[in-house]
């Protein structure tokens, strides 16, 4: 019996250690602009309001898509994404892909 519960433990013990160590990107930022040329579509949202858009972003600026804002694939938790996060400079991010739409951002929501 020995045998199997050390092992098994010390599996277990690695297990609860890496998901405590597990890079989670839950994290999103939604924005709320206006744009000075072209649609909302064009910088990846959708109108909000007559004169504003909206979308929600990951750090490099793009849309989010799916759930969360790992790279790859992550688990239910949102954590240990193939690749990990994707890196960038959230709403300056957004900006610099966009500059040709000159665009303003009016809110910016982080949410987790
Ligand atoms: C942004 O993150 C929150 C919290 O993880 C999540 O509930 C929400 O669905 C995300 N937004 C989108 C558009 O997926």
């Amino acid at each position: 019996m020995k045998h199997i519960t050390v092992p098994l433990a010390f599996v277990c013990v690695l297990a609860y250690v890496g998901s405590v160590q597990a890079e989670c990107c839950r994290v999103n930022l939604t924005l709320r602009y206006i744009v000075g040329s072209g649609t909302c579509a064009d910088a990846g949202g959708r109108r909000f309001s007559s004169s504003s858009c909206t979308v929600t972003v990951c750090a490099d600026g793009r849309p989010l898509v799916g759930t969360y804002c790992g790279r790859g694939s992550c688990n239910i938790f949102g954590c240990n994404c193939d690749g990990g996060c994707i890196k960038g400079d959230w709403q300056q991010s957004f900006l610099n892909n966009n500059r040709r739409q000159n665009i303003r951002v009016v809110d910016a929501t982080w949410s987790s």
